[in-house]
């Protein structure tokens, strides 16, 4: 059986530097690797779920999350990139599988239920967006994906595909493929914080984010405003560096692992200044970003050429879905003619 990895997005906003450690750079690495059948969907049906009163949002955020996989070094070439709306099998897995799945199941998805209480659905929660997990069991099942790169909060999500291509093969035969997620190796990088503070998640809502998309001016106010230790008044007074975002940042994105082991202790001792550590770190995020910011106003600039790459790898994955679901049907029996 081959590698084949599928992951994606929802396109309700840019991508942030919480989505560029925490799967953006494994995706890419697993592309480059060229073990991998590599897919990556921009979930537009998803997004819907939440946000079908506003179509348009949805609508500009496909082309904007397109440029920002390509500005990262997705490939066409090697990953197929497409819109999940158009890929009209996934919706007809999605039906299947969702006799698979009870309410009560539905209920326990511990992400949906944070994101049930975050958007105050209250009792009337869309029913498309209490079965989206089954959704993404199609997205992640219709290419037999063995490896999903995500985020820590999409492990229920997984875990819930697995139930479903477990039931799927007991009762019909063995025809789908059990995935694994992949997370980052360390901690921070699974839940990068926002730069308001390490208690809080990096997240378009809590607008604490730093996009892939933001200019170098609009990087350095963020970076400037960064929180660090509230107590470290004066240049001269010992700081912490526990909880204090700079440094969290510094041990993700700096390289120079020597230089920031100095900085740290400098800063415990006291007589370094916030600035001096904020100007070093918005370097180091800047020569990571300067490249992707480059290359993404690039791509922009034409977006017609980005929508051809995403017809092209749509096209694919209609080809890929159509041969899954050929199995699927005969396997259920309802393959009549
Ligand atoms: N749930 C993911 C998110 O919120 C998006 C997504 C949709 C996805 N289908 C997927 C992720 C399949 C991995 C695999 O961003």
């Amino acid at each position: 059986m081959g590698k084949v990895l599928l992951t994606g997005d929802r396109p309700s906003g840019q991508l942030h530097l919480g989505h560029y450690v925490g799967s953006l750079k494994n995706r890419v690495a697993l592309q480059n690797g060229g073990e991998y059948d590599c897919f990556v969907l921009i979930a537009d049906v998803q997004a819907l779920t939440d946000n079908f009163d506003d179509p348009q949002k949805v609508r500009d955020n496909v082309l904007e999350v397109a440029l920002d996989y390509l500005a990262v070094g997705l490939d066409p070439t090697r990953t197929t990139i497409f819109i999940q709306s158009l890929v009209p099998a996934l919706a007809e897995l999605t039906v299947y599988y969702l006799n698979l799945v009870t309410l009560a199941r539905l209920e326990r998805n511990p992400t949906v239920k944070a994101e049930i209480k975050q958007k105050g659905f209250g009792v009337s929660i869309p029913a498309g967006f209490l079965c989206y997990p089954v959704s993404q069991a199609a997205d992640i099942t219709f290419c037999k994906a063995t490896v999903v790169p995500v985020g820590v909060d999409q492990l229920p999500m997984i875990e819930q595909t697995r139930e479903i291509v477990r039931s799927f093969n007991a009762i019909y035969g063995e025809v789908l493929v059990e995935p694994d997620a992949l997370i980052p190796d360390d901690r921070v990088s699974q839940r990068l914080p926002g730069i308001t503070g390490t208690d809080t998640k990096m997240s378009k809502s809590l607008g604490n984010g730093i996009y892939l998309a933001d200019d170098a001016d609009t990087l350095w106010e963020k970076v400037r405003a960064m929180y660090t230790d509230p107590g470290h008044l004066r240049v001269e007074d010992p700081g912490q560096v526990e909880g204090n975002v700079v440094f969290t940042y510094l041990d993700v994105f700096g390289t120079d692992r020597a230089f920031i082991a100095e900085l740290r202790e400098h800063y415990q001792r006291g007589g370094l200044g916030d600035m001096k550590v904020k100007k070093y770190l918005y370097e180091v995020l800047d020569a990571e970003l300067a490249p992707i910011r480059a290359r993404r106003a690039e791509l922009a600039s034409d977006p017609g050429a980005v929508y051809a790459l995403l017809r092209e790898g749509t096209e694919k994955a209609n080809e890929v879905a159509a041969a899954t679901l050929r199995e699927v049907r005969a396997a259920m029996r309802i393959d009549y003619f």
